[in-house]
């Protein structure tokens, strides 16, 4: 008999590509297998974003395309899961009445007991298996599988889920709603689940929150002389130190960090930790005080320059990214002035440059979309080709020297393979030698926008 399978399309944010890695985890679990092609699926999932109408518009025509899907396999399932899943579910089943089940971003982890109840799946396990949280995979797999060669025993780097939700309502932001307060998961079970995995053969863990700087939680301290433990509050940096002490954990990565929860504490723990890799992606949004005021970001660009100068105190090779949105309702030449000025003076690494979306029942939502769809184009290929011409800049520092990296993946169609240096760049080469999971030094040719060219040296 042929094995099921299932095919899982992703929009959107790390969080949910791991949720999505989860899912197909669950689902594997269960015998069902992968599929690249969408007709031959059992199950299709399409894991949802809402941040920006674009990714909106983007999963409504996936879905509506799913008809053809279900004309052509009546017994298959297509179940939207996600951040349009929670915030419009009843809106999407009318429109798209071939969706069979719906699993909203705030109801993620409970996945497996949805799937079952919904009578989708057979799971006829051990309940306490699948409805306290979806096991973790027993190999990291990651979400872009279907570009490259990695086996599932060959992952190297995965996602982990430290907190889920966020409590800061950024004027413009959508998340607080439709994924509810922080909830943290405790340190102990992070620890837990990099461990294994690190038996597994992983290197490389990224923490993933909205907010990972607004992290606690309690941990258990033992004393070694008595063997009785008492219970401590955990913050960020504990929780870093804790994972740092894994033995085999080659690199500890997190994103995303809040500018106004970067504590002096937090950054002589990055500098501190040597696995901790070399790289912080911090959202700026914009470098105009009137508008940060206005999108509810609680810190002043000055404030913002010095936390920069910390950074680079602390730890000199650092490098800083950012996501800067343009057209904010309001914006004015001056506002947006001063975010090319702050681009110029601190020089990111890299930056995500967005268009104001404006999204329903956010606060911001009520001050209108004032910038004209013409402004916020220019706005932003205006500043996206000063990122692109500061990101390019930065990466020619590289050029004719050696760049260890963290050999991740293998492109399928080309044989290149790709690393990333400890401060998040992608050095894309050719070798004839699997080095899948090695750390080696490549030497660079080329610097791009996005990557570094190199050559294989050894
Ligand atoms: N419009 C445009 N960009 C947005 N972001 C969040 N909400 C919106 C919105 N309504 C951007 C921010 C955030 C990133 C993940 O997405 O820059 O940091
Ligand atoms: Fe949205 Fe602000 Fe929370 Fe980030 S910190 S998820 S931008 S509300």
């Amino acid at each position: 008999m042929n094995k099921k399978t299932y095919f899982i399309r992703t929009f959107g944010c790390q969080m949910n590509e791991s949720d999505s890695d989860m899912f197909g985890a669950y689902l594997e679990q269960l015998g069902y297998m992968p599929t690249d092609n969408v007709d031959e699926a059992d199950i299709v999932i399409v894991n949802t974003c809402s941040v920006r109408q674009h990714a909106e518009e983007r999963a409504f025509t996936e879905i509506g395309d799913l008809k053809h899907y279900k004309a052509k396999n009546p017994a298959g399932k297509v179940v939207v899961v996600g951040c349009m899943a929670e915030r419009m579910g009843k809106e999407l089943k009318v429109k798209f009445p071939h969706i069979d089940l719906l699993v909203g971003a705030k109801s993620a982890e409970q996945f497996p007991e949805i799937m079952k109840k919904s009578g989708i799946i057979a799971d006829t396990r051990d309940a306490r298996a699948t409805t306290e949280k979806i096991a973790a995979p027993d190999k990291p797999v990651r979400n872009d599988t279907k570009t490259t060669d990695e086996s599932a025993t060959t992952k190297i780097t995965t996602f982990v889920t430290i907190s889920r939700g966020c409590n800061n309502y950024c004027s413009y932001c959508v998340v607080p709603y439709v994924r509810g307060p922080e909830e943290y998961r405790p340190v102990e079970e992070i620890v837990e689940e990099i461990t294994k995995l690190t038996a597994n053969g992983l290197k490389e863990a990224t923490l993933l929150g909205q907010n990972v700087n607004s992290y606690r939680s309690v941990m258990s301290v033992i004393d070694p002389a008595s063997g009785s433990y008492t219970l401590k509050e955990a913050d960020f940096s504990d929780l870093l130190a804790e994972i740092h002490k894994i033995v085999g954990l080659k690199r500890i990565r997190y994103m995303t960090n809040h500018p106004k929860d970067v504590s002096d504490k937090f950054i002589k723990t990055i500098a501190s930790l040597n696995k901790v890799c070399t790289h912080i992606h911090l959202p700026l949004q914009s470098g105009s005080d009137r508008v940060l005021e206005l999108m509810n970001r609680k810190y002043t660009f000055e404030y913002y320059y010095g936390l920069i100068r910390k950074l680079r105190y602390h730890i000199a090779d650092i490098s800083i990214t950012t996501d800067l949105m343009v057209g904010f309702p309001g914006e004015t030449d001056k506002d947006f002035k001063a975010t090319l000025d702050a681009v110029s003076k601190i020089k990111f690494d890299f930056a995500y440059v967005f268009k104001y979306s404006p999204r329903e029942n956010t606060e911001a939502f009520k001050l209108g979309d004032t910038v004209n769809k013409e402004t916020k184009e220019k706005r932003h290929k205006e500043l996206l080709d000063l990122c692109n011409a500061v990101a390019r800049e930065k990466n020619s520092k590289y050029l004719g020297k050696l760049a260890e990296v963290l050999v991740e993946s293998r492109q399928s169609d080309t044989g290149e393979y790709m690393g990333k240096t400890k401060d998040n760049r992608a050095v894309v080469f050719q070798s004839a030698r699997e080095l899948l999971g090695q750390s080696i030094n490549i030497k660079i040719k080329e610097a791009k926008v996005h990557s570094l060219i190199g050559e294989n040296i050894a």
